[in-house]
């Protein structure tokens, strides 16, 4: 079985071709980057309008890179939340209407399982159970994962997602966005403990998570005393050393709760080089084991949906005809697979 994914949610445009013996066979992005840059972060109607353009020239790209012809897609899954509606509204559009004209089913993913399912795409994926860190644009969640569908929300952020803050603070030290990759790589020539971020609720019992005082933290920091290149090197490597900490401790928290001897991160923020060698490291002290996808598979993607809508294909939890979208959406509401 062959199943096309096509991702919109938000400022990507992706579409790929899944096969369930031989995996990935395509896989097309292109970035809305350039786009939204002059207004530092995304407009929603501008994505809908370049999603517009976009998709049906990609999944053309798609089928050709994979040399097959439609009639060998035995499923088209596509975005359906969470996300921008307008956004979703076009990869659902696009992906129901061709189900509909190949006579074949479409499969409505949601994004945050996509991202939780991307180390499957990699030559040694996890083993069920263990505790996925999902750190995107939207959201900071840890999960009890038992099997596909089978999510126990542990703790997720009362505020600001992580991969906003990093954008955030980004913009705050003039760079451009999307901030957190290029945050990322200014904290690189930080001078490590020239300033000591807040490692927010640690001190609290729990798996709640809370980064926008951090935002303040940081703004304080830049306001005061002289605006220099190291300076700023410095608090992005404070800030990012807050946060990588923040989310080491709250990952062993989840591990010593569930008693997983597995940890997934997945999402924007998991393509964070510091952010992996400090997880990889506790795990490696708890003898365990860590996953996460290759860089390009952290970020949006239809990889990730095309993936997802073959697993769930599988166990033919496909909807009807109508052209649905859930912009608000939890993935425990996602049903159960037995597989
Ligand atoms: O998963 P994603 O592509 O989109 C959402 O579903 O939100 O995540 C995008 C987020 C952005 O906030 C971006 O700044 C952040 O992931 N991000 C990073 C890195 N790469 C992407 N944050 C920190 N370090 C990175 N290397
Ligand atoms: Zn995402």
């Amino acid at each position: 079985m062959r199943v096309l994914g096509i991702e919109t949610s938000c400022d990507e445009t992706g579409v790929a071709v899944y096969d369930e013996q031989h995996g990935l066979l395509a896989n097309q992005l292109y970035s809305q980057v350039k786009l939204h840059a002059d207004y530092g972060g995304v407009v929603p109607e501008l994505a809908s309008r370049d999603h517009i353009r976009k998709t049906v020239p990609l999944i053309q790209a798609a089928l050709a890179q994979a040399e097959l012809p439609t009639s060998s897609i035995h499923g088209v899954a596509y975005t359906a939340g969470p996300g921008l509606a307008g956004a979703l509204m076009v990869g659902a559009t696009v992906g129901r209407a061709l189900a509909y004209a190949w006579r074949v089913p479409a499969i409505a993913v949601h994004h945050m399982e996509g991202h939780l399912l991307t180390p499957m795409l990699e030559a040694n994926p996890p083993a069920f159970p263990f505790v996925a860190l999902l750190v995107s644009g939207g959201h900071t969640q840890l999960i009890a994962v038992t099997g596909i569908g089978k999510y126990r929300l542990l703790g997720e952020s009362i505020d600001d997602a992580v991969g906003e803050v990093f954008d955030k603070i980004a913009k705050l030290l003039g760079l451009d966005y999307p901030g957190g990759p290029m945050l990322s790589r200014l904290a690189q020539q930080g001078v490590p403990g020239r300033y000591t971020f807040p490692r927010p609720m640690i001190g609290r019992p729990g798996l709640a998570f809370s980064f926008s005082g951090l935002k303040t933290f940081a703004a304080n920091i830049i306001l005061t005393g002289a605006d220099d290149d190291q300076k700023r090197a410095d608090v992005a490597r404070a800030f990012e050393d807050a946060v990588v900490e923040t989310l080491m401790i709250k990952c062993q928290r989840a591990l010593d709760l569930t008693g997983f001897q597995r940890l997934v991160i997945a999402g924007g923020v998991s393509a964070n080089q510091t952010l992996r060698t400090i997880l990889a490291g506790m795990m490696r002290q708890r003898r365990g084991e860590i996953f996460y996808a290759r860089p390009e598979f952290c970020t949006d993607n239809g990889a990730m949906i095309a993936y997802t809508g073959m697993a769930r294909l599988r166990c033919s939890t496909q909807t009807g005809l109508a052209v649905s979208v859930w912009p608000r959406w939890l993935l425990e509401e996602l049903p159960t697979l037995e597989i």
